[in-house]
């Protein structure tokens, strides 16, 4: 995830930014750069790669005076390069500004200013932001940044510096962290606590739709759309350095639980039309024609990505009649896949390095076969070699355990799903509406989730001891099952083992005993009564049954021992939901036995060897 820090006082503003960078490392980054007031005119430098590729040009060349910002950037709107690393300035060199986050809508201002003879030298959205500063100022940056803001529609977080206003320091927040650190005589930003923490604990957490103008001597706070003056409390951080790199949280794994709502709610925020409630995915260079022409999909991942797959499998093929398989990498590249020109291949893969997804893609590509990447890693193998991409806008993921990842590629499945429902014309106009409206809401449901976790927290502490569980679901429910028992074996060391419910009475029940804990998931109404057969087996057996059901539902109550409710949703939206307090389950048995949860034994983040 992208990193602001700034910097206005009396010190070197280079080194303090440069430094607070350095604190925003763990966050993943592909380039860096640093913009400075010298005194009479505005520097900058900046390089694609690690920090120490820009610290050696800094070395070289300082940038030498006490206001400044700077960013690592983790590429979104195109690729890591040198031009696209921030600041961005406009064409005068007046203004700098450094950016988290989307602006939805840039397209559309970008051409208003080429329109206007702007000229640009990145592909970025957050080129589009200085120019249009540019355009605007009328003599007072405060005022011309509140009104370019109130044109500007995404999420997002900006640090600001002018050279025509070189005492002043404007920071942004519409959804993307953000706070200000007061100092004595000196004030920063930074997108996150550790990029400052050295230099003051006393902070302004800025909230949506809040601005903050830093000055030597102070910080005010106002409202963007306002204008009026806030007045907040100063938090005092009580935290050390590896506590507020976890945001305060006890993991990485936690925090990145917790981030997702952000994270799905940048997924899917530049995604929709809004005016007709379609999914619309510039991104994608294939015609409608093209895309329509499919006739059969290949699913290729591995893990926790191949059980997104799974989710998607259901849902491309109820929204378009395109039967679609899920294969694991390391077995679809040695097998002779049956292809034809009508063939999509569908990669998913968190990292873009997973060395089988990427055998599997060269395979296909071999093959003649369309390639499509689902990854959240711009600038990545998998990202560079495929056809087309499509990116999960999670921010990084730091934890072993996949989390924000998954949701993020489901949902990115999701809108592909509708995207192609679209082209074929196999959903009305209506249909597709209704699925993107309750899309929308998912992030606000995924909240609802995380603030409701007791009943979770208290299964896990009394699972810490067994040695075997089961998840038991149908349909989609089952695909999520298979995800909750990964969860749990790979950070609990519990075994556990993911069942299609129907197919328990096979060979399977005989494991079922007193006291054994099963996880039913029941939230596909299709498939309910179905469902309640199959835990009264269990139940008759002596198992101990955690059941999952939508709000309202009031009759499972009656079969299970313990019930988590999760905000009802359409039902085949529901993995989004369903999957988070399977997360935490595994999250709280993790910590109940002890495990260091973001770096569970034996695993690595990325697999890069076969
Ligand atoms: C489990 C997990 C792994 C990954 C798998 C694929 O929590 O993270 O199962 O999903 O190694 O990794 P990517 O998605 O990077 O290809």
């Amino acid at each position: 995830m992208c990193g602001i820090v700034g910097y206005i006082g009396e010190k070197n503003a280079q080194q303090i930014i440069v430094e607070g960078l350095r604190k925003l490392e763990y966050r993943g980054y592909d380039s860096a750069g640093v913009a400075v007031w010298t005194g009479t005119e505005l520097l900058l430098d900046k390089a694609e790669g690690r920090l120490a590729v820009l610290e050696e040009r800094l070395r070289q060349k300082p940038l030498s005076g006490s206001l400044g910002i700077g960013h690592t950037r983790w590429a979104t709107h195109g690729k890591p390069s040198d031009e696209n690393a921030h600041p961005h300035t406009d064409q005068s060199g007046a203004f700098a500004v450094v950016h988290n986050g989307i602006i939805e809508n840039y397209l559309a201002i970008k051409e208003e200013l080429l329109a206007k003879g702007y000229t640009f030298k990145s592909e970025t959205d957050t080129e589009v932001i200085a120019h249009l500063l540019a355009d605007m100022y009328d003599g007072d940056l405060v005022s011309t940044v509140k009104r370019a803001v109130q044109r500007m529609r995404g999420a997002y977080a900006l640090g600001i510096m002018s050279a025509h206003e070189p005492d002043k320091l404007v920071a942004v927040r519409l959804a993307s962290p953000l706070i200000v650190g007061v100092g004595s005589g000196e004030n920063f930003i930074g997108s996150d606590i550790p990029a400052i923490l050295e230099h003051t604990r006393d902070v302004y957490i800025l909230n949506e739709g809040e601005m903050a103008v830093l000055t030597r001597s102070g910080v005010e706070l106002l409202s963007v759309e306002s204008g009026e003056r806030i007045e907040r409390e100063l938090f005092h951080v009580e935290w050390d350095l590896v506590q507020a790199e976890k945001g305060g949280y006890d993991s990485f794994m936690l925090k990145e639980i917790f981030e997702q709502p952000q994270a799905v709610r940048d997924t899917i925020g530049p995604r929709i039309d809004e005016a007709n409630k379609r999914v619309v995915l510039p991104e994608l260079k294939m015609s409608d024609e093209e895309l329509a022409s499919f006739d059969r999909i290949y699913i290729v991942a591995c893990g926790t990505s191949m059980h997104a797959g799974l989710v998607g499998k259901e849902l491309i093929e109820k929204l378009t009649r395109v039967p679609v398989e899920v294969a694991i990498a390391s077995e679809f590249r040695y097998r002779d896949p049956i292809v034809t020109p009508r063939t999509l291949m569908i990669v998913i893969s968190q990292s873009g390095e997973t060395a089988d997804t990427l055998a599997a893609l060269r395979e296909a590509k071999q093959k003649g076969v369309k390639v499509l990447a689902i990854t959240n890693v711009v600038g990545s193998s998998v990202s560079r070699e495929a056809d087309e991409v499509l990116f999960t806008w999670a921010g990084p993921e730091v934890a072993v355990a996949s989390t924000k990842a998954y949701t993020s590629q489901v949902v990115v499945l999701y809108l592909f799903g509708l995207y192609l429902a679209q082209a074929k014309g196999t959903q009305t106009t209506e249909q597709i509406a209704e699925v993107v409206e309750q899309l929308q809401q998912l992030p606000a449901k995924i909240t609802a989730v995380l603030q409701d976790t007791d009943g979770v927290r208290r299964f896990a502490e009394s699972i810490k001891d067994v040695t075997s569980l089961f998840f038991i679901g149908r349909g989609l429910d089952y695909a999520v099952s298979l995800e909750g028992s990964l969860k749990l074996k790979e950070i609990s060391y519990i075994h556990s083992e993911a069942y299609a419910a129907g197919e328990l009475k096979h060979g399977t029940l005989a494991l079922i005993e007193e006291d054994v804990p099963v996880i039913a998931l029941v939230t596909q109404p299709d498939l309910y009564d179905k469902m309640i057969s199959n835990i009264v087996e269990v139940k008759a057996r002596g198992a101990r049954v955690l059941g999952f059901a939508q709000e309202g539902d009031t009759e499972l109550a009656k079969t299970v021992d313990q019930v988590v409710h999760i905000p009802a949703t359409l039902p085949f939206l529901s993995p989004v939901l369903t999957v988070i307090p399977l997360q935490l389950l595994a999250y709280y048995a993790s910590v109940a036995r002890g495990n260091d949860v973001d770096k569970p034994r034996n695993l690595a983040k990325s697999v890069t060897v076969e």
